[in-house]
């Protein structure tokens, strides 16, 4: 089956979650953009009374085109539930997101909201992350010697490039270094040591946020808790 099939069957089951009054965040990435489309069909056919934090301007962009009402992080005082895609999950639930270079305004959104649930196709539900390259968000100033502390710390860095070869620009105009792992085998550990370099804003690794995973799969859509 089709990955984007996958995805929107995910996407169109994670919205039986929504309900009325909610304050809803809304993640981001190609799974996502399924996912508002189907949200914005129930806020019309049920009238539904929400608010919606977006984690990117090209979420909030969508959302806003479809009629969903946005406001920013800063103007609601708590997040029910948060809905967003993810790179990679495991088992425990431990995740790697920032495929789409958002990662600091979905982990910001992410750990103010009550309820995660993720929505993926099944080949990113994993027994170890790694395989995706983990996302890093980094000042601009001084990038290139957090990335030789990187390098040095063997963690293959490689910031990300646009197809005609400028540095991507992430929302709040820093860029991403990707680290090529393969596995990570200590991601607590991991997380400690990035959190720590000066210079880097946040990195991808999503540990003990994610409540639920919606997996669409060739079967049907599994719900896991
Ligand atoms: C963006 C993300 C996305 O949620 C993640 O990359 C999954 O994207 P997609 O749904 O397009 O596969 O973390 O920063």
């Amino acid at each position: 089956m089709d990955k984007n099939a996958m995805k929107k069957m995910a996407a169109e089951r994670s919205v039986d979650f929504v309900e009325d009054n909610m304050i809803l965040g809304l993640g981001t990435g190609s799974t996502v953009v399924y996912m508002v489309e189907a949200l914005a069909k129930r806020v019309q056919a049920e009238h539904l009374n929400l608010t919606c934090v977006c984690t990117s301007i090209r979420t909030e962009e969508q959302a806003k085109s479809l009629g969903i009402p946005v406001k920013a992080l800063n103007d609601v005082d708590h997040i029910d539930l948060t809905i967003d895609g993810a790179d990679e999950v495991d088992a425990n639930f431990q995740g790697i997101k920032g495929g789409g270079a958002a990662h600091l305004f979905e982990k910001l959104v992410a750990t103010t909201s009550t309820r995660n649930i993720w929505i993926v196709d099944q080949a990113k539900v994993v027994d170890t992350i790694g395989r995706f390259p983990l996302p890093v968000e980094v000042i601009p100033f001084g990038s290139q010697q957090v990335f030789n502390k990187m390098t040095k710390e063997g963690l293959n860095p490689e910031f990300r490039m646009t197809e005609d070869g400028q540095l991507v620009l992430t929302d709040s105009k820093n860029y991403v270094i990707d680290l090529h792992l393969n596995q990570v085998q200590h991601p607590h550990l991991l997380a400690s040591w990035l959190s720590e370099q000066v210079g880097v804003i946040e990195h991808g690794l999503f540990l003990d946020i994610v409540d639920q995973v919606v997996v669409g799969a060739p079967e049907g859509v599994k719900i896991l808790t």
